[in-house]
């Protein structure tokens, strides 16, 4: 059977009728293309305005200007290190390392915190003193909310390590008069170094931590063990960071305190050993001058025997100034 004729319609050929030659056309004249808005795209001049300008008319004011610093500051310095692609994915698996390390016992950002300068500059900044209050300092990782009550004068070395040592001192408002019934909480590394929550099983439970209450005056005493240096947990990333950086972990010797009354800012500190030759270097920046106290040594055996400790012992004075909120 003879095919039917069909006509041969072809994209590329136009039909004889289309393809009759136009009359030329008249020449547009040519338009300059309209100038984009270049907000809306990045550009390393523009980056942090490009990323502020995101957010959105409902976004949350103290949000929105926390995250709009920190972008500003970022890329200050990302524009001034310039690292490299490579070191942008340090980076990245460094933090990963960080957050892998953070659990109950474990806080390894804080400690990134404390290492770089940081825990002790948003502490001082929020705790500015005026007038002769206690200058406080950071809290650190070994803090317990449940250490054991005592009644002042009571023995909170518990593996009976070290130098004794007797606390005293008074709660005091600004104006110096006793904030009865303060509560003062207390806790410190042994003589080797290390708190009771990181060596269960070998120091007794709650060894070197305690509650007292300051009484009518404004009193409080107990005995302790002379406080001894010690390094930062520096197992885990911090510890490689500060390798590299050719810096210390250690913490000078130090005692520390957290006191709290109703009406008063709950005031969180430590004193410090005169003698301890890491005073100046820190690993987290948490020594003030008016942190270090004087320790002195007592020679007196009635005394002693008063307060139950081997003559001579050592005594440390130490009154504390709380602020009103
Ligand atoms: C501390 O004093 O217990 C401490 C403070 C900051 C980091 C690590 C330990
Ligand atoms: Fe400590």
């Amino acid at each position: 059977m003879a095919k039917p004729v069909t006509k041969k319609i072809s994209a590329r050929k136009p039909a004889a009728k289309t393809s009759a030659k136009k009359p030329a056309a008249k020449k547009k004249a040519v338009k300059k293309p309209a100038k984009r808005d270049m907000s809306y795209y990045f550009t390393v001049k523009d980056s942090v305005k490009v990323v502020q300008s995101r957010s959105g008319k409902r976004a949350d004011k103290r949000t929105k200007f926390l995250v709009d610093t920190l972008v500003k500051h970022m890329h200050a310095f990302v524009k001034e290190a310039r690292p490299t692609m490579d070191e942008w994915m340090y980076g990245i698996n460094y933090l990963t390392r960080v957050g892998h390390m953070c659990n109950d016992w474990r806080q390894e950002f804080i400690l990134l915190s404390d290492v770089l300068g940081i825990s002790m500059l948003v502490e001082t900044l929020n705790h500015e003193k005026m007038s002769g209050e206690t200058e406080s300092t950071v809290l650190g990782p070994f803090y317990i909310p449940d250490a054991p009550a005592y009644e002042n004068g009571a023995n909170i070395c518990l593996d009976g390590k070290g130098e004794p040592v007797w606390v005293q001192g008074r709660v005091l408002n600004a104006k110096g008069k006793p904030i009865a019934g303060a509560k003062i909480e207390v806790w410190q590394a042994n003589e080797d170094g290390f708190y009771d929550v990181q060596q269960k099983g070998i120091q007794p439970d709650m060894n070197l931590r305690g509650v007292f209450t300051a009484d009518k005056d404004g009193h409080y005493s107990f005995r302790s063990a002379y406080p001894r240096h010690y390094p930062i947990p520096h197992d885990g990333p911090v510890g490689d960071m500060l390798t590299a950086l050719d810096r210390n972990p250690n913490r000078p010797a130090h005692l520390h305190f957290m006191v709290s009354a109703p009406g008063y800012e709950k005031l969180i500190t430590h004193i410090f050993t005169p003698d301890c030759p890491w005073l100046k270097d820190d690993a987290v920046f948490g020594v003030k001058e008016s942190l270090i106290a004087d320790f002195t040594t007592v020679n007196d055996a009635k005394r002693a025997e008063g307060i139950g400790l081997p003559n001579p012992f050592r005594m440390v004075e130490w009154n504390v100034v709380l602020s009103k909120p």
